[in-house]
This record gives C-alpha cells, structure tokens and sequence, in this order.
C-alpha cells in the first residue's frame, strides 16, 4: 500500500468520531440556514433517486463509513455487505445499526480487494473522488465484475463548492487532485479529492462496461447508475 493511501484510512480512522457533523452540518461545517437547507435539500433529492433503483436481493456497499448511506441501503433489501478499511469507521456503522442487525462487515483497503460475489446492487458514496486519478479505471473495472448481469452500479459523490467542506479548509481549484484536511483538533492530512463532471464520469462507467445515467443536484452532488448488460 501506499503512504498516500494509508494516510487516507487514517484521516478517516482520526475523522471517523466527528466524520457525521459534515453531513448533518455540524460545527465547522454549519453554513448558516440557507445554506444548511439547500444542503439537506439535495440530499433529499439523492436519496429519492436511491430509492428509485426499487427492491433488490442483494447489496455491497463500498467505503461504507459511518452508515449514512447503509441505513438508506437497508430500505431497498434485507441484506449488505459492507466494506471499508477504517476499523473506526466500521465500529460506528455498527453501532448504530446493531438494532437492525442486516449488515456483514469486511474491513479491506478496496486497492487489495479482489470481488469474488456478484450483486444486485453495488453502491458508494463519496468514496470515487478519493480513487488516485491512476487507479480509478481499474477500480471501476472491479466494481463491474462484483455487479451481476443485470444489476446496477449507483454512485453518490460531491460537486466543487467552497461550501460543503469545513469552514476553515482552504479550498484547492477544481482540477488539484489533493486537499489538506483538518480535523476538530487541528490535526492535518493530505487526501486525494477528485471532482467529476458528468460527461468525464460517464465516460468512465461506459468503459468500464456500464449502460449509464449521470445526474447532479444544483450545486453540491453528482450521482450516477449504471447498468451491467
Ligand atoms: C468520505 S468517506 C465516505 C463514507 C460513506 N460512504 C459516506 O458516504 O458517508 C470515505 C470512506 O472511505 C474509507 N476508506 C478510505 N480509504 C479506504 C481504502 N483504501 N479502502 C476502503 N475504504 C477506505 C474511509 O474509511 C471512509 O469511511
């Protein structure tokens, strides 16, 4: 592995505590009400679009975190596989949905992984942009082969806007593929955030082997779903 891609587990290993303040806008995150609502109103609209895949048996979610998503997951099946390599990470997950009790765990750094399942569903969410520009097309390459024939690839990840990181993270331009993050208690880490635009993102799903529908939310989402022929 190496030292760029362990640093990012353990940014998120540091983050994993305080990761969920930047989703419900939190703290260095609050941007004030307006812009907390336009927020949470394109997440509505992300998570209107999930739903819209309809039922499925069987679900993998990649980078899972800290069950944002997952519990959105368990609305379409009765089972996920969730992967990620932070152990943080994954106690959080855990923890909020042990009531629940649907999800199988797998702590894996996703450059190792080899997919050895197929699945109705493949899901991650902000977890493209930080694939190294020189590894995504081989990791999308695995994401096709853990898809079954006729099932769906669905990605969730951010637009560039200087508003939907932390108040105090200097914002690079669009096309730099690092950022420096900060955590509560000031500590630093260097990640890869990459942005997508619709046609580069369709452009990657198509040739990894997807029949494939890119969207975006006025200003902080990009979404896509793709199909396995
Ligand atoms: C931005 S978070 C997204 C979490 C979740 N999908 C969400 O939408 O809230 C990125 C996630 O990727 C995980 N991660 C980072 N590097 C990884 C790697 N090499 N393999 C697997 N997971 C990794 C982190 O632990 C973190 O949970």
């Amino acid at each position: 592995m190496t030292k760029e891609i362990q640093e990012q587990i353990s940014y998120y290993d540091a983050r994993a505590k305080e990761y969920d303040e930047w989703f419900y806008r939190i703290g260095r995150y609050d941007r004030g009400w307006e812009l907390n609502q336009r927020w949470f109103d394109e997440v509505a609209v992300l998570k209107n679009a999930l739903q819209q895949v309809g039922k499925v048996e069987s679900i993998l979610e990649l980078a899972c975190g800290t069950g944002i998503w997952t519990q959105e997951l368990l609305k379409l099946g009765d089972q996920v596989t969730a992967i990620d390599a932070s152990a943080e990470m994954i106690a959080i997950n855990k923890e909020k949905l042990k009531s629940i009790n649907k999800v199988d765990y797998h702590q894996f750094d996703l450059f190792s992984w080899r997919p050895n399942t197929q699945y109705d569903l493949v899901f991650f969410s902000f977890w493209l942009s930080h694939v190294p520009p020189t590894q995504v097309d081989e990791f999308l390459l695995k994401v096709y082969r853990a898809v079954r024939p006729g099932g769906k690839v669905f990605i969730i990840d951010s637009r560039f806007d200087s508003t939907s990181t932390a108040k105090d993270h200097r914002f690079e331009n669009e096309n730099e593929i690092y950022q420096q993050r900060k955590l509560n208690d000031g500590q630093k880490y260097k990640i890869f955030k990459i942005y997508y635009r619709p046609d580069n993102l369709l452009q990657k799903l198509t040739q990894a082997g997807f029949q494939a529908n890119v969207k975006q939310t006025n200003n902080y989402f990009i979404y896509a779903e793709g199909q396995k022929r």
